[in-house]
């Protein structure tokens, strides 16, 4: 009897293919290359993807076999999971796998931005020592807010707390205890905007957090805000903070994410106060492992019938 299909469209760690190899026929094709995806989905049992593969209605309509779409990483926002709750196909992801790194990843960006650390890299490597033009602002007594306090947003919170900041969050969905709790005290989204010395997004991409930072947003920001998107592109609207920087209302931006994936243009890119790393949120070893046999894991038991546990 022939293996069930197991299709990779992204890169998976070994550890994860090595779960999958015994039981399943494991496919490989390259995800964003919707020409290609297409016909491969045709007869597979499970699909495994990361952030450039859009899982939508055509996929499901393509894939008459899949049972299983599964996520190498936390966000679901480029699976349409009513589409898939649809044609019958259960949507797993590792909610875990990758949320220190995450945090990590929203840490690095925020030193940086505070203390210019690419810029300056940059200028020595081209043979210029400029000390005065990158100096740069301590953390110590300044004040964070927290957009998310979910699983990211806490750890985030928790390893700021060690810089001496003081912690604020919003977030509607969470008790006030809960925060309380983390020693971060919740205020409205307006509230956080007026009294931040920085900013780390930590939210899902949904209807309501799209543009959530908007041009209404940039106005209410003290100039010395620096503001960091670790979490997905569009959350911070990209034109409202190219103007909100042009302008000299930001003082500096971390992006690790983009609206358009993979971007290696935009107009956000000629501030020298903006740092940019190309979606490496989730990128170390030790995560992608994690995400890797997680998602193996669930898709394996996914294929066998059984109950998929929270990862
Ligand atoms: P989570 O679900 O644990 O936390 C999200 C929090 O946002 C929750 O507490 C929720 O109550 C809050 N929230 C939801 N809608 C809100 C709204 N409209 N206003 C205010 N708060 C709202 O998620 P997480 O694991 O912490 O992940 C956060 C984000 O980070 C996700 O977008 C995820 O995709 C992204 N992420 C990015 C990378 C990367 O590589 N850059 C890596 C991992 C996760
Ligand atoms: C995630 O949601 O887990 C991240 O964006 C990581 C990724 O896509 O690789």
């Amino acid at each position: 009897m022939s293996k069930p299909v197991v299709l990779v469209a992204e890169e998976l760690s070994p550890a994860g293919i090595a779960v999958l190899e015994n039981d399943f026929e494991v496919r490989y094709v390259d995800g964003a290359d919707r020409d290609a995806l297409l016909p491969a989905v045709a007869d597979v049992d499970a699909l495994i993807i990361r952030s450039a593969t859009k899982a939508n209605a055509e996929v499901f309509e393509h894939a008459k076999k899949l049972r299983v779409v599964a996520r190498a990483g936390v966000g679901l926002d480029n699976v349409d999971v009513e589409a898939a709750t649809k044609a019958g196909v259960m949507v797993v992801n590792a909610p875990t796998s990758n949320i220190v790194t995450a945090a990590e990843h929203a840490i690095a960006l925020l030193l940086a931005t505070a203390r210019n650390v690419p810029q300056g890299h940059a200028a020595l490597k081209q043979g210029e020592w400029k000390r005065s033009k990158y100096t740069g602002v301590e953390l110590q007594g300044k004040t964070v807010g927290v957009l998310g306090l979910g699983r990211i947003g806490v750890l985030a919170a928790q390893r700021l707390a060690a810089f001496d900041m003081e912690i604020i969050a919003y977030d509607p969905y969470i008790q006030a205890a809960r925060a309380a709790q983390l020693g971060v005290r919740l205020v409205t989204l307006d509230e956080l905007l007026q009294q931040s010395d920085f900013i780390t997004v930590h939210l899902p991409k949904t209807k309501e957090t799209l543009g959530l930072i908007g041009d209404r947003e940039l106005h209410l920001v003290k100039p010395e805000v620096r503001i960091i998107n670790a979490a997905r592109g569009g959350i911070v609207d990209e034109a409202a903070l190219d103007a909100a920087l042009t302008e000299g209302r930001v003082a500096g931006a971390g992006l690790d994410v983009f609206s358009t994936e993979p971007c290696t243009d935009s107009p956000l890119f000629k501030h020298d106060n903006v740092v940019i790393t190309p979606h490496l949120g989730a990128s170390t070893h030790e995560a992608q492992e994690k995400a890797g046999t997680q998602v193996a894991k669930s898709v394996k038991l996914a294929l066998s019938g059984e109950f998929v546990p929270d990862a």
